[in-house]
């Protein structure tokens, strides 16, 4: 469900769950107070708590602390979790809704750009480990997310600007049409108060929901959704997760494009549309030249690759992806120096 103030649309969502938790990040803690009152006035036991903001939600202490709320609630297979927060928090608390009895509904509402279009959308959760990132999780699909774009207007500009990225890469995947509305209107696709937001966030949702529904488990075309990141998460790895993720995946599309181009794939007009596009909102699109050598090795042990081969997904034309593998280094050196800065 997309739309503005949509607390009313919630208790549908958790329909015949006679307790209904509501666990919040504590940066929207007064939106979810107004979706626990309309629970109330829909006649559910409401129970709610808060998790700890960004990556520190997704522990397995903190996950061990939501397991023990749920025993002190004795929470049962027909009630319902809901979790309102950006992709940290809706990752966790999904996480906790998948293992709580082996499994008990969970309702989304993501309250960050990334949320709303990535995370909150195609059923994978998970926590982070002292070994990496999401590397324990479950899949466990919503039963509904809940897009309330007035939850927008508290979004600091720049996690705005980072979640763009993906709404950018949805656009060279899936769904050109979103790449038009934010070269027609980059000052409005550069914040939450633009005219063609919803548009933009609806499509974007749109392109990911089609790729999972054919393949939740991402045994094919899902690996789609990696447009850009196995670069992106080579790039956050040699930067030890300081970089935002947004703008290491802006980067890894630039990247991308630039690979797709040398393969003989994609024309110089889709190709060079990847920076121009990114450019406009603001995003990096370029990365220090003697980086490559880093890179090449933190692409190696990229989770995504199967073995020890180097995958990347490339596009063959707009809204055309396909996957590369273990394309030759020196490949892979002239699609860099593409990205290539200093
Ligand atoms: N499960 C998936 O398929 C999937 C996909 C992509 C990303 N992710 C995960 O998503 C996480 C990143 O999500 P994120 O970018 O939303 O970051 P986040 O959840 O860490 O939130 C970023 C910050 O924004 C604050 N915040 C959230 N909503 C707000 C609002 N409306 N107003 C003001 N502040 C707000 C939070 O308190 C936090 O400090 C990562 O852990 C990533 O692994 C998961």
């Amino acid at each position: 469900v997309v739309g503005h103030d949509l607390a009313g649309d919630l208790p549908p969502l958790v329909a015949s769950a006679s307790t209904v938790v509501v666990l919040c990040d504590r940066a929207v803690a007064g939106y979810a107070a107004v979706l626990a009152d309309a629970l109330v006035s829909a006649g559910h036991r409401v129970e709610t708590s808060v998790v700890e903001p960004g990556e520190r939600a997704k522990s397995l202490d903190a996950v061990a602390g939501l397991w023990d709320a749920f025993a002190g609630m004795r929470l049962t297979r027909s009630d319902a979790v809901v979790a309102v927060g950006g992709g940290a928090s809706t990752d966790s608390v999904g996480f906790a809704a998948a293992t709580w009895l082996r499994g008990i509904r969970v309702v989304q509402v993501p309250t960050t750009l990334l949320g709303m279009v990535d995370a909150a959308i195609g059923g994978k959760t998970a926590i982070n480990t002292a070994a990496g990132k999401n590397l324990v999780g479950a899949f466990h699909p919503p039963a509904g997310v809940l897009v309330d774009l007035s939850v927008l207007d508290s979004l600091p500009a720049a996690l705005w600007r980072d979640g763009m990225a993906e709404v950018v890469k949805a656009g060279f995947i899936g769904d050109p049409a979103i790449l038009d509305l934010v070269e027609r209107n980059p000052s409005g696709a550069g914040s939450p108060h633009g005219p063609d937001t919803r548009e933009l966030v609806e499509r974007s949702i749109r392109v990911k929901a089609d790729v999972v529904s054919g393949d939740l488990r991402e045994s094919g075309p899902r690996e789609y959704l990696n447009y850009g990141h196995t670069l992106a998460h080579a790039i956050e790895q040699v930067e030890h997760f300081r970089i935002p993720h947004g703008q290491a995946v802006s980067i890894g599309l630039v990247f991308a494009a630039a690979l797709g181009r040398q393969c003989g794939y994609l024309d110089d007009g889709v190709a060079d549309r990847h920076r121009q596009v990114l450019t406009q909102l603001g995003l990096p699109t370029s990365y220090p030249a003697d980086r490559f050598p880093d890179l090449l090795d933190a692409m190696s042990i990229d989770k995504k690759t199967r073995g020890a081969r180097r995958r990347f997904v490339v596009l063959k034309g707009l809204g055309m992806p396909t996957v590369l593998e273990d394309p030759q280094p020196s490949l892979l050196e002239a699609a860099y120096e593409e990205v290539a800065a200093g």
